[in-house]
């Protein structure tokens, strides 16, 4: 049976998880603490990643190297880029790119240098069942889950001025976050199957600062569960 890290970029995320896993154990590693047990009956590895694209990376790397994991679940949650992408919305990702990488005109905008390489692949079927488990989560609700392309930086997006210039740059991208592509260019890199699913917590404007916090304090934790729930036992 695969050994999944569930991975949360906040404390909100990963709090809710926690209690679901069965005869947990925790190590230590790289200044993080993982916590080893089942998950609705697969081995799971369940880890805070921490903030941006560093920080992600950080610890993909270790899930992959110091904790031998076979694939990825990230969960957290993301400003709504997409027309009709909404507050309480799913986005399951299709690729990931940075947003923020620019060695140009030594390469062309976005593209990761060396690599040849600006959208980083997931896992088709492991992302077919996070979207499976994500739509059973809404299901009688408004919400909807919408599959593409997110984009990651090192910046919280939280002016409708910017989220205006990255809608024109990147017409694609349906949802802005600060780890995705790095930890997909972790899984590329290792060759290691990755979903990546954000719930939309604000649209990256003027008032993405208050709608983040409520969102994660009200809605995030038990939304997230209960994907991850359905995404590993569909
Ligand atoms: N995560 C949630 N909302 C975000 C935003 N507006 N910008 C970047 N990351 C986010």
């Amino acid at each position: 049976m695969p050994r999944t890290a569930l991975i949360a970029a906040m404390n909100e995320e990963l709090a809710a998880l926690l209690p679901a896993i069965e005869g947990a154990t925790t190590g230590h590693c790289g200044g993080r603490e993982f916590w080893l047990g089942q998950f609705a009956g697969e081995p799971v590895v369940a880890v805070l990643s921490g903030i941006g694209k560093v920080a992600a990376a950080i610890t993909a790397t270790l899930l992959i190297d110091h904790y031998q994991v076979d694939r990825m679940l990230f969960l957290g949650v993301a400003g709504g880029l997409g027309e009709g992408v909404k507050v309480g919305d799913v986005v399951v990702a299709d690729a990931l790119l940075q947003h923020d990488m620019d060695a140009s005109p030594l390469f062309p905008k976005h593209e990761v240098p060396l690599t040849g390489m600006s959208r980083f692949p997931v896992d088709t079927a492991f992302s077919e069942a996070a979207a499976r488990g994500a739509r059973a989560a809404l299901a009688g609700s408004q919400a909807r889950v919408h599959r593409g392309l997110i984009v990651s930086g090192d910046r919280f997006v939280s002016t409708a001025h910017e989220s205006r210039a990255l809608r024109e740059a990147l017409p694609a991208a349906l949802a802005v976050e600060m780890e995705g592509a790095a930890v997909a260019q972790v899984c590329h890199a290792f060759g290691t199957p990755l979903a990546v699913v954000r719930s939309i917590s604000d649209r990256a404007d003027d008032t993405a600062h208050v709608d983040f916090g409520r969102f994660l304090r009200e809605v995030a934790g038990p939304l997230g569960l209960e994907i991850v729930q359905r995404a590993l036992a569909p």
